[in-house]
């Protein structure tokens, strides 16, 4: 069956992965109550159409942090995305840049920054944690400028790693060992275990052999995982600013406050992020905290949004309410755990046809001018 929407890549990831897999990248935290939010609250906003507006000739690109983009799209960070397709990252990557979209690296990838830097000729972005060993940290840094990385992406929104529970269940980087049970789980999807087997034994890409030799890949999970600092506040982005001087993104900021203070520590954008529903359960959905960061960021640094985007019109809805683009999540690792990089270029084409189409039936042809009219979105509740 041809793959119509994301949906139909969410449910053939589903089938191709192993559970264990599968389940980590589709859960949430705790009841998922803000993964489904995410996706849900889309819907509070309705889209007014004008007709009778020649919109024959549609542009849909978009510039932000320095470059010229095909589309308001990012392929967001995404840990272990290199153990649903082999070499995830650098697959992503090239479809990534068939697209003309750049793709932000996550610190957990299996691929290194540099490895995903030569597979493909896109903007590179580093998602970043800063970490308790600041040399590490430094290491990845100075890594990041060789490889000629085109920004920074801090995330704040992980002072501490919260409970999924599928992944408990499923023994997912709870255990130091694998369960016996995810052999088997393995052995039912020879599909990914064949390809698993073609590509290199995994380990993490982006730290330094230092830290990885005489590890085993878990342990390599533990250790960076134990590396994230509950102790930041704002005060260590000066340290960060210090070291890297190219454009800074701090990513997971769901309330004004804190996008104000980071337009005042120096950042160069946001990300409206509640990091997929996958941290503090509770929280509010992006869309419905983007409006009043927009207000108070007040044009001075550049704004995206991550969290739920499934079609063409979630993408509308925030550049209309005030983002200038968008990270996908699970929309293309969905793709990538399907089909590897044609099914991350299905998702990406996928999302621009409909976005494309989207603004044509409202009668735009460009974002500039739907963010002219963002007062076209109607909320279907006070
Ligand atoms: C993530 N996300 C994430 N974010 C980050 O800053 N570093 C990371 O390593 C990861 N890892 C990660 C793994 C998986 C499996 C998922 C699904 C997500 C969060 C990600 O960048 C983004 O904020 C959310 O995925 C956006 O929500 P949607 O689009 O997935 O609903």
């Amino acid at each position: 069956m041809k793959t119509a929407n994301i949906a139909d890549l969410r449910e053939q990831a589903r089938r191709r992965l192993p559970t264990m897999f599968f389940d980590y990248i589709d859960g949430g935290s705790f009841s998922e109550r803000t993964m489904r939010a995410n996706e849900a609250d889309f819907d509070d906003w309705l889209l007014d159409p004008l007709v009778l507006r020649d919109v024959s000739h549609r542009d849909l690109s978009a510039s932000f942090l320095g470059g010229e983009h095909a589309l308001p799209i990012v392929l967001g960070p995404v840990g272990f995305a290199g153990l649903f397709a082999g070499n995830g990252e650098a697959q992503a990557a090239q479809a990534a840049a068939a697209a003309g979209i750049p793709m932000c690296l996550s610190t957990f990838s299996i691929c290194s920054m540099e490895e995903v830097a030569r597979a493909a000729d896109m903007p590179l972005y580093l998602q970043l944690y800063i970490l308790r060993d600041r040399i590490l940290c430094e290491e990845m840094i100075e890594r990041a400028r060789n490889a000629n990385v085109k920004a920074l992406v801090l995330t704040v929104d992980s002072a501490v790693s919260s409970i999924r529970e599928r992944d408990t269940r499923n023994g997912f980087r709870t255990a130091s060992r694998l369960r016996p049970g995810a052999a088997l789980d393995m052995a039912l999807h020879p599909r990914w275990a064949a390809d698993m087997l073609l590509s290199r034994r995994p380990r993490l890409g982006n730290i330094s052999p230092r830290c990885s030799a005489g590890r085993n890949f878990m342990d390599q999970v533990s250790f960076l995982s134990n590396q994230l600092d509950p102790t930041l506040r704002w005060e260590d982005i000066r340290w960060l600013k210090e070291r890297w001087n190219g454009p800074l993104v701090i990513k997971g900021i769901l309330t004004p406050d804190d996008a104000r203070r980071a337009v005042d520590h120096g950042a160069t954008a946001i990300v409206v992020s509640n990091h997929g529903g996958r941290q503090l359960d509770g929280a509010m959905s992006t869309i419905s905290a983007l409006p009043s960061v927009a207000a108070a960021v007040d044009g001075e640094v550049e704004i995206f949004l991550d969290g739920g985007v499934r079609r063409g019109t979630h993408i509308v809805k925030a550049l209309a309410l005030g983002a200038d683009g968008v990270f996908l999540g699970r929309a293309w690792v969905y793709g990538l755990a399907a089909h590897g990089r044609s099914g991350v270029a299905d998702a990406i084409s996928l999302l621009r046809a409909e976005f494309d189409l989207t603004l044509a039936l409202m009668g735009v042809t460009s974002i500039a001018e739907l963010r002219k009219t963002g007062t076209r979105l109607r909320r279907t509740q006070p």
